[in-house]
């Protein structure tokens, strides 16, 4: 395809997908989903998740891909072009730029800490640390302004680097060197992780696939929604990165790279950190967020080669952060290019307004905020205290589940099925590939449900008991015809 609008390209198919995978593989890979899976009982809460990517998350990132590949946009101008200025679809838009704000206010505090932990990690700090120095070393860091404030900032300005040398110059660079720097670190630490002491691995492993049998309602929330959050959905980020791919790319084919190498790390991730955990004979795994932070670097340090392994696997973090941390700045930065600005321009203004709006994310947790402020409870959403609890949930359970419900049902019934069709099967080499229905089915009808149903669940219109019942009504169901049929 002929440049048009003289827009940027990307380099080839590889650079594509490695930067699509780059903004999917993230903070949510590695410090989040361990954590959910573990403390959600692995097995069958894997399952349901891995379901959620094939069926609601693979649909999703194939329909933004196209709506940004057919009109060369990102989301508020491709919804311009394709139904009209006036058009009530162009709110998905700018929720998705209201959402990078959102995301990247919390993102660039959590990356902040990773920073400070290599640095940390590089000056063997750990090493002598009696089990309460590492929840003191956190906490520390939690409630410091000054510290967040200076890490949350680096982040930013490398962030802004990267983004304002553009897509070739910046982003792919970027994003090609540390994939696969990010890929060969995880492999290493894992095949470490083979020989640790107490059958750790294979409990691991046991844990993550064959886990608990029961699984609660509240379980099929957090994997829809963290499926969203992980493949990078629902705020026009896929989108954007697909508006500059020409028409030699199958996007399908790219999608399921993307979704697979996705999970994929974010499989290996949890087997890692709960092969460490079990090695240490450590079945608490902390309360969540503080996993990697705490009970991670205190699970390493005595173990040989922990110097290494802690530093390496902070260092990955902070790969796997910052190539999330450029998509989501680039929607913001598109969305003004979009709109006529140059991109130097474009990237400072964003970046300033976004470091602006981190601002209380990373300060929210100090005394002196806290004097000042209070805990801004009158404002709490769903038992969430501090500002950067909030801004997660806001975008994990709202933001983000209902952007991606408003793309699945822009292109599965706004957009022309001739359009659907073209922009699918450009770059294959058939012409009417057998996969082209079942996506339609999947994104006109299976996703929109799935999440209207996650929706009404988190408004509380539907019961989280009645989603249980359904799933023990299901569970029972297998139960009792296993028994007959054994009988
Ligand atoms: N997918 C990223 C992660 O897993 C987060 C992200 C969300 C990035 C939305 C871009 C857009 O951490």
């Amino acid at each position: 395809m002929s440049a048009k609008n003289g827009r940027e390209h990307w380099g080839s198919k590889t650079a594509f997908i490695l930067a699509a995978a780059g903004s999917a593989v993230g903070l949510g890979n590695i410090w989040k989903f361990p954590y959910i899976a573990h403390h959600n009982g692995g097995g069958k809460f894997v399952l349901i998740y891995l379901i959620c990517i094939a069926i609601v998350g693979l649909p999703l990132l194939v329909a933004e891909m196209m709506v940004g590949r057919a009109t060369q946009k990102s989301p508020v101008a491709a919804i311009e072009e394709l139904s009209g200025k006036g058009s009530l679809w162009t709110s998905m838009g700018y929720l998705g730029v209201i959402a990078s704000f959102v995301v990247l206010s919390f993102y660039i505090v959590v990356a902040g800490w990773v920073m400070h932990y290599i640095v940390l990690a590089a000056n063997n700090a750990f090493e002598g640390m009696k089990p309460e120095q590492f929840g003191q070393t956190f906490g520390d860091l939690y409630v410091s302004p000054g510290l967040n404030l200076l890490w949350a900032t680096l982040f930013m300005l490398i962030t802004y680097l990267i983004v304002q040398g553009g897509i070739k110059g910046g982003i792919e660079k970027t994003t090609n060197l540390l994939m696969p720097g990010l890929f060969v670190l995880l492999i290493m630490i894992l095949i470490w992780c083979v020989n640790l002491p107490n059958n750790a691995f294979n409990e691991a492993l046991n844990y993550l696939f064959m886990g608990k049998e029961e699984i609660e309602g509240a379980a099929v929330l957090e994997a829809l929604g963290h499926s969203f959050f992980t493949l990078s959905l629902g705020m026009g980020a896929m989108l954007t990165y697909g508006s500059y791919l020409d028409s030699k790319v199958d996007i399908f084919k790219a999608g399921m790279w993307v979704a697979v190498l996705d999970t994929i790390i974010a499989l290996i991730a949890s087997i890692i950190i709960m092969s460490i955990m079990f090695a240490n004979t450590e079945s608490n795994f902390g309360g969540g967020p503080g996993l990697l932070f705490v009970k991670f670097p205190q699970a390493l340090v005595q173990m040989p080669g922990g110097y290494y392994v802690t530093l390496f696997f902070f260092v990955l973090v902070f790969f796997a952060a910052l190539t999330s941390a450029i998509s989501l700045l680039e929607v913001a930065v598109a969305f003004l290019i979009d709109k006529g600005w140059n991109r130097k321009v474009a990237t400072n203004v964003m970046t300033i307004s976004i470091w602006v709006v981190g601002i209380p994310s990373a300060l929210s947790a100090s005394a002196a905020w806290k004097e000042i402020f209070g805990d801004i409870t009158m404002f709490d959403i769903a038992g969430k205290t501090s500002f950067f609890d909030k801004m997660d949930y806001l975008a994990s359970n709202w933001m983000l589940p209902i952007g991606g419900l408003m793309i699945a049902l822009y292109v599965g019934y706004a957009l022309s099925h001739q359009l659907r069709a073209e922009q699918f099967h450009m770059g294959m080499s058939r012409k009417a590939a057998a996969h082209f229905r079942p996506w339609v089915f999947f994104t006109r009808f299976v996703a929109p449900l799935v999440i209207i149903l996650i929706i009404l669940i988190e408004a509380g219109v539907v019961q989280k008991d009645s989603v249980n019942k359904f799933f023990d009504g299901l569970l029972s169901h297998k139960a009792s015809a296993v028994s007959e049929l054994s009988n």
